[in-house]
């Protein structure tokens, strides 16, 4: 190679060196070996000029540099590429807090509804999962409610057809429990039950309710009270006192209506207990003996209590909730303070 290519050589080199970037290495391409005006391309074409003896040496020597040329782009072209690569990824800072994102929890009545079975297991009751659509059969004739009797009017239902409904209570359980199991019997079920009631801050026509019924010899109305001492302080989590007033359930005899110390006012009188210092929290009673007789229990051997409760009550209660409504419109902001 003479003195004038290792020259021109050079300059590529110096072009190639002052590149910054792909767009620069691009115009270096094209300044040498663009076909039309490129450097090389050019001195190329000088070939026909030439004396015959000199053409093959010189076009062998720009063969040379244009190959030399292609090579040392492509080579600076790959490291240019490479390091931009690394750049970019630099630019993600590994040690960055992540973003926080939406985890789901269980629905507040959810969280009762489990902390209440647990109590129940504890206790060695059987946890029933009994159907929301029922029989006419579970939900109130086995019951000692006849069809026509008074005390259906009272819990306004959905009816499929003549024998099919949505079930009112869960004191269906009663029933279930005693075709299902021989006394002793401690049975508990929780979930849905369906009221044709309207939608409001007190009312709702689905709401949740569990339960009980114990079935053994010798059970007392002091068995039932002394439970549900026990069952209600591990619910409110605080000492209360409690009060049974008669209250008339057709399943029952007799039957109570049990009420809490005001949870809010320990009792002294305050806007939530209407200022009697008490809170109607449940129904309860001793099984009525044609209800023990109706499902196989031979009532002259065996007696027991029932009693029966709103989930979502006792979650408005136990949170300070004022609308029973936040608990089925599934705002997140609501949902997310439990
Ligand atoms: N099932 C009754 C209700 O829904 C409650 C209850 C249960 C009363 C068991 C007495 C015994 O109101």
């Amino acid at each position: 190679m003479n003195a004038w290519m290792e020259d021109l050589r050079r300059q590529f080199e110096q072009d190639l060196a002052q590149a910054a970037g792909l767009d620069q290495l691009k115009s270096v391409r094209d300044k040498w070996l663009a076909r039309e005006g490129g450097i090389i391309t050019g001195e190329m074409k000088r070939l026909r000029d030439l004396p015959k003896e000199e053409r093959p040496a010189f076009g062998q020597a720009m063969n040379q540099l244009r190959e030399f040329a292609e090579v040392r782009l492509e080579e600076v072209r790959t490291a240019v590429q490479k390091a931009e690569q690394q750049k970019s990824r630099k630019q993600i800072d590994v040690t960055r807090p992540g973003f926080p994102f939406a985890c789901g929890a269980q629905h507040p009545i959810k969280q009762l509804q489990a902390e209440i079975a647990e109590i129940f297991v504890s206790l060695g009751f059987k946890v029933f999962d009994l159907p929301e659509v029922e029989k006419d059969y579970y939900n109130f004739e086995a019951l000692n409610m006849p069809r026509n009797h008074p005390a259906r009017d009272a819990q306004d239902t959905f009816y499929f057809d003549d024998s099919l409904l949505l079930r009112t209570h869960c004191s269906t359980v009663q029933v279930h429990a005693m075709e299902s199991m021989k006394p002793p019997i401690r049975a508990v079920s929780l979930g849905k039950v369906y009221r044709r009631d309207p939608f409001d801050a007190t009312h709702s026509p689905m709401f949740n309710q569990v339960d009980v019924l114990v079935v053994d010899q010798g059970i007392t109305m002091g068995d039932l009270k002394g439970m549900l001492e026990v069952f209600l302080k591990k619910v409110f989590h605080t000492e209360l006192r409690m009060r049974l007033r008669p209250g008339f359930f057709p399943f029952v005899e007799p039957g109570a209506e049990v009420d809490i110390s005001c949870i809010f006012c320990r009792g002294t009188g305050c806007r939530i207990c209407k200022q009697s210092g008490w809170i109607e929290i449940l129904g309860a009673g001793m099984v009525h003996p044609k209800v023990l007789r109706m499902s196989g229990v031979d009532d002259s051997r065996y007696s027991g209590f029932a009693w029966g409760m709103g989930i979502d009550r006792v979650a408005i209660l136990k949170y300070g909730v004022n609308d029973i409504r936040l608990f089925f419109e599934n705002d997140l902001r609501f949902l997310s303070q439990f």
